[in-house]
């Protein structure tokens, strides 16, 4: 198995720095006998100084929840790529279900926004999950539009530095992740989907993350059966204890 991802996103929360570096602090603690994997958190970005004054290093790395895909200019309210990577960030989450659908976002702006992190030397984290499914299989076809597109420009030999998220909607913020069997079964799918855009080495080497409700009692089934590199992780992600478990788990496997 490759290195395993343990991505953090905590999403408009905590409300204050002091917390946020609480929480951060004994992540970090715990993180620091990681060997097979690495802890990525991305807190607000407002938070992100507060964070590196903490300390990140090899085991824990940084990252945006979202960027404009323009480096720089008059988008009141947004931050680029470049300004997040100049503070440190690693990776960028593109496309979060919670973007899509609150703010509107799409395939197009996803790939505009994959484009731009890699640009900047971020690693995209694109995100993708099916609203709901039906017995016909129609989310495998939405799956595969919104990984085609997302990847659309993407070159060969930049796929290296990406990462997706499967991340179903109506799994994520409920109260049990989708059963690792079904999970199975679309990690294989996508990694198809990657081989017949990129080729099956290229493909192959892509870690594939799953979020949508992942805790302690879950992940094992979800990591080992659901046959995934790695997590997303919301709401677990902001309580120590609980990635202290996470944590202790993915390295177990
Ligand atoms: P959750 O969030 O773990 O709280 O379900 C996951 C996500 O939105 O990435």
């Amino acid at each position: 198995m490759n290195t395993r991802y343990i991505i953090g996103n905590w999403k408009m929360n905590p409300i204050s720095a002091a917390k946020a570096k609480e929480i951060f602090r004994s992540i970090k603690r715990d993180a620091s006998t990681l060997k097979k994997s690495v802890v990525g958190i991305c807190p607000p970005a407002i938070y992100f100084e507060h964070l590196r004054a903490v300390g990140t290093g090899k085991k824990v790395l940084l990252g945006i929840q979202n960027i404009h895909w323009e480096k720089e200019g008059s988008h009141t309210g947004e931050i680029s790529a470049a300004m997040a990577k100049d503070l440190g960030a690693a990776y960028c989450i593109v496309g979060h279900s919670e973007r899509r659908y609150e703010f509107g976002e799409d395939n197009a702006e996803a790939e505009r926004k994959v484009k731009a992190a890699l640009k900047a030397g971020l690693s995209p984290i694109l995100c993708v999950g099916e609203r709901d499914r039906d017995e016909d299989g129609s989310h495998f076809a939405f799956i595969e539009e919104e990984i085609t597109t997302g990847l659309g420009g993407v070159a060969k030999k930049d796929l290296k530095n990406v990462l997706l998220a499967y991340e179903p909607v109506w799994a994520i913020g409920a109260k049990d992740a989708m059963n690792p069997r079904k999970l199975q079964e679309m990690s294989i799918f996508i990694r198809r989907v990657l081989a017949d855009r990129f080729g099956k080495a290229e493909a192959d080497a892509v870690p594939v993350l799953y979020g949508g409700s992942v805790n302690p009692t879950n992940t094992k089934g979800i990591m080992e059966e659901g046959r995934v590199d790695g997590l997303l992780i919301g709401r677990a992600s902001r309580e120590p204890q609980k990635m202290k478990k996470i944590m202790r788990i993915v390295e177990e496997i």
